[in-house]
């Protein structure tokens, strides 16, 4: 079982909190996406026997795409890889390219389940004006709504990314953001914590003062709102980051976070076999050339015992599946159980983990620090 990640690394405009791997340049759009076909090619042995159960466009902004190049895109995947049936097929969009008038004269969303797509994620942030312009996003406040409206019309799979912790976006305006989520009847919502990216227009911003530093404590407690909010209609908070009603976990991160194999496809995109990880190179025109000579622009690197540990163990503290002390000690070792067991008392004792049937979990007090946390339950060699 696998999963197929496809990077398509262009967006319109660069938001100022970004620092994923993207170029506002679209000139080489047609050699990326030749290149991308061509890498799944050279790596058509990568899965073996596998079955390929997600295949997922993620970015910069796959939405900037043609139609005729995602099903290029799609097609390749059938060409390379064992696909199941009815594989989920994710496109993060953005709002702008799903209402502009563009996508409207080319029925976009009949036109993306045309070619397969299944489960739409559609990069909302907010819906308020004051919080899209200070992040720089493309699109505007009625275009949030908008692109839902629509969107609905089409897909009963759909997941909305929103950003909390934002400078000057008070609890009530967060409140009214998953209010409106909320009154789409969606199924699944993502939500990040704004992070300030090194060497990101954000921080810049954040230095000369333009911008108020975001505030810590405000993030959390916005946090805790969220959970609230959403776990009494339903939502179940699988991983930090997302909620899913039943039935509507995203497949394709879910076994991410469970250690399946995935295959990365495009500039920046990593891959996991179980045993390693590797890279693709972060520059569109490196990348294109390497391809077109056939050649894979990536590194590699061979996890050790102690790194598969300590990836199990920050994955599984930001789950709910959590840390399972038997799974330790049978696929690591005995003695990595047992530093576990010792190194989470202190944590157990200030209520922030717990054990229930050998598994180790965060509480809801936990749950926003996990990432510290498993920092400090990591082995050191
Ligand atoms: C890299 S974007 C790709 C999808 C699409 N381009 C978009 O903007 O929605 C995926 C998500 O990461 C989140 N993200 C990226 N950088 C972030 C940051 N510095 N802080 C919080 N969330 C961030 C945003 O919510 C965004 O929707
Ligand atoms: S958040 Fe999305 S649209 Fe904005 S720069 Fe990053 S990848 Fe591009």
């Amino acid at each position: 079982m696998a999963g197929v990640y496809i990077h398509v690394p262009f967006c319109k405009q660069a938001c100022h909190y970004c620092d994923f791997h993207f170029s506002t340049q679209m000139k080489k759009k047609g050699a990326m996406v030749d290149a991308l076909v061509r890498e799944m090619e050279l790596r058509k042995n990568e899965l073996g026997d596998e079955v390929v159960e997600t295949i997922y466009f993620g970015g910069g902004t796959p939405s900037v795409l043609e139609l005729h190049e995602l099903e290029r895109l799609i097609q390749a995947v059938y060409d390379h890889y064992k696909v199941m049936d009815n594989p989920e097929i994710t496109l993060e969009a953005n709002p702008d390219d799903l209402v502009s008038s563009r996508a409207q004269s080319r029925d976009i969303f009949k036109d993306f389940r045309k070619i397969g797509v299944n489960r739409l994620s559609i990069g909302i942030q907010s819906f308020f004006e004051e919080d899209l312009k200070l992040m720089n996003r493309a699109h505007n406040a009625q275009e949030s709504e908008h692109c839902i409206e629509e969107a609905v019309k089409h897909f009963d799979n759909i997941t909305i990314d929103l950003i909390y912790g934002i400078p000057g976006m008070d609890h009530d305006r967060w409140k009214a953001n998953i209010q409106k989520a909320l009154d789409f009847g969606l199924p699944h919502i993502s939500s990040y914590a704004l992070t300030v990216e090194p060497k990101t227009a954000l921080e810049k911003l954040i230095q000369k003062g333009t911008v108020p530093q975001v505030d810590d404590d405000q993030a959390q407690e916005q946090f805790h709102i969220l959970v609230e909010l959403l776990e009494e209609q339903g939502f179940v908070n699988y991983e930090i980051s997302n909620f899913g009603k039943p039935g509507y976990f995203s497949q394709n991160n879910t076994a991410y976070w469970q250690g399946k194999t995935y295959l990365g496809i495009g500039p920046s995109a990593h891959s996991y076999d179980g045993l390693s990880r590797a890279w693709n190179i972060r520059n569109n025109s490196i990348y294109i050339k390497q391809i077109q000579q056939g050649v894979l622009p990536s590194e590699k690197e061979t996890l050790t015992v102690t790194d598969r540990y300590n990836e199990y163990v920050m994955t599984g503290l930001r789950t709910i599946w959590g840390v399972s002390k038997d799974k330790i000690a049978k696929e690591f070792g005995q003695d990595y159980a047992n530093y576990l067991e010792h190194q989470s008392e202190k944590f157990i004792d200030r209520q922030l983990l717990f054990w229930e049937d050998a598994i180790l979990r965060t509480t809801q007090q936990g749950k926003f620090l996990a990432d510290g946390i498993a920092a400090d339950l990591f082995f050191l060699e």
